[in-house]
């Protein structure tokens, strides 16, 4: 007996091949028939006549800081609105887990897991306390880099000895041991800008066992891109395992237009059978911890005039303002500025938006057939956040295919969903097939669209009907019916049970 049948829907089954018309059926969580319907509707089914509207697979974010959002959001309201149903976390090198109750990882981590609480120390107890407060979407694990250097070496800034190599290596096994997808790395940040390629290989080597992935913000993204990218390719290939590049780009005007050569340099990885592939936020401003972006002995006025707070504790009244009007109010320098809010109390915690990048790229990026789409949105909700924690989905389905016809439909549906699962090991998932996972998006292609801005940037989306988790209704019409039937993901196994 059936839960649920689509009936009549344009079926885009995430492989990339064209659409056609017909029914689908979902029973126990798992989708049953596709094409045409014969088990019977259950007593408490649904069926769903959507004549025009487009299903396909639940959209699967490569790119989430959602660790500590599965506790503090577990409604995760900003990414099923999308239509996403699983999302990637432990991006950047920073991860829930390995974790030491005693010790402060959120602080660690600069605010980016900001919502764990808890007693847990590795994945396993991870799972078990997201899973208690029943998420609304599906989350697979990174191990990151940053995580495990700061619990066994703390803020060091010297090489490994071979005790503490070790100590950090058997964290990356454990946290791949139970279900991590991969290791990632974040090389701009602390501590893993004090890490040399060395460390960084003979840890992503734990990986390759596995058959897992490294996922890496590269050492660098503007002046020395393509260098960074050389780094990329040689640690994964000293280490045996798969290179995925984070949020690619060329970030400052200087560097606009590298992407292209930053791409053939992969392509040719690829042609001599090095496997990799790569994701891209749909936007030409990054965010992040503003602190982690300037020098404070000798401030770059020229980042700071592309510069926006998104969040700030030390300023609230400077949250959705660009650095060069609250100067211009103030009358001081841009300088003087970034000093005044870097040094206030809780200042190097104020998150930022730098608009770095080329729309160009933008373009560019989203046309590479091993491209994938990570909204890197970060999860936190005061202030005036990137828009792409709202918006990232929607805006690559309504503007970069329906309006600029950068990528067709069945692609895009392909490079969020079955691409994305297949790399990082979401079996039975990200596509239509009877024996999947019932994850869904019911949409109207025509319609949908990011309403996500700089200046209202928690704004839902529009044109998605419905969105269906492990078979149950998580989304429909604009209204979160709070189900809560995510699960968490083991790597090429099923999802976790406590
Ligand atoms: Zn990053
Ligand atoms: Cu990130």
């Amino acid at each position: 007996m059936n839960d649920l049948i689509f009936r009549q829907v344009r079926i885009l089954d995430g492989s990339g091949g064209p659409e056609w018309v017909g029914d689908v059926s979902v029973s126990d969580g798992r989708i049953n028939e596709v094409g045409t319907v014969r088990d019977g509707l259950a007593p408490q089914g649904r069926e769903i006549v959507a004549k025009g509207a487009v299903l396909c697979p639940g959209l699967i974010d490569t790119h989430a800081h959602d660790d500590g959002a599965f506790f503090r959001h577990p409604g995760m309201e900003f990414k099923l609105s999308q239509g996403v149903t699983t999302v990637v976390s432990g991006n950047c090198g920073f991860s829930a887990i390995p974790a030491d109750p005693s010790k402060d990882s959120v602080a660690a981590s600069g605010g980016i897991l900001a919502g764990l609480e808890g007693e847990f120390t590795d994945l396993n107890g991870y799972y078990a306390a997201a899973l208690a407060r029943n998420p609304a979407i599906n989350n697979m694990m990174l191990v990151g880099h940053n995580t495990v250097r700061s619990l066994v070496m703390g803020e060091s800034k010297q090489a490994p000895n071979d005790v503490q190599m070790r100590e950090m290596q058997a964290h990356v096994t454990r946290a791949l041991e139970q279900g991590a997808c991969g290791f990632s790395s974040g090389l701009i940040y602390r501590p893993g800008r004090y890490s040399d390629t060395d460390e960084v290989t003979e840890l992503a080597k734990m990986a390759a066992p596995f058959d897992a992935l490294y996922t890496t913000h590269m050492r660098n993204e503007g002046d020395k891109l393509l260098e960074a990218v050389e780094e990329s390719l040689q640690i994964a290939r000293d280490s045996g395992v798969h290179l995925h590049i984070s949020h690619h780009k060329a970030a400052g005007k200087g560097n606009w237009g590298k992407v292209q050569q930053s791409l053939n340099r992969v392509d040719e990885a690829l042609r001599q059978g090095q496997p990799v592939t790569l994701d891209v936020y749909p936007y030409t401003a990054g965010s992040g911890r503003m602190i982690e972006y300037f020098n404070l002995d000798r401030v770059s006025e020229d980042l700071a005039e592309v510069v926006r707070i998104a969040s700030c504790k030390a300023f609230r009244e400077y949250e959705g303002r660009m650095l060069v009007d609250i100067a211009a109010e103030e009358n001081i320098s841009l300088t003087d500025l970034v000093i005044k809010i870097l040094t206030a109390p809780f200042g190097d915690r104020t998150l930022c938006i730098h608009f770095i990048i080329d729309e160009a790229d933008v373009e560019t990026n989203l046309a590479h057939a091993d491209m994938m789409v990570g909204s890197d949105g970060i999860p936190d909700l005061r202030g005036k956040p990137h828009p792409r924690l709202f918006g990232t989905f929607p805006k690559v389905l309504g503007y970069y295919v329906r309006e600029r016809g950068v990528l067709s439909l069945a692609e895009a549906v392909r490079r969020m969903t079955s691409l994305s699962a297949k790399t990082f090991g979401l079996s039975q998932r990200g596509e239509i097939k009877p024996g999947y996972y019932a994850d869904l998006m019911l949409f109207r292609p025509d319609d949908i669209v990011d309403q996500a801005t700089y200046d209202e940037p928690k704004t839902e989306a529009a044109g998605i009907d419905m969105v269906v988790v492990n078979g149950q209704i998580a989304l429909e019409a604009g209204q979160h019916s709070g189900v809560g039937s995510g699960q968490m993901l083991q790597f090429r196994k099923g999802a976790f049970r406590s």
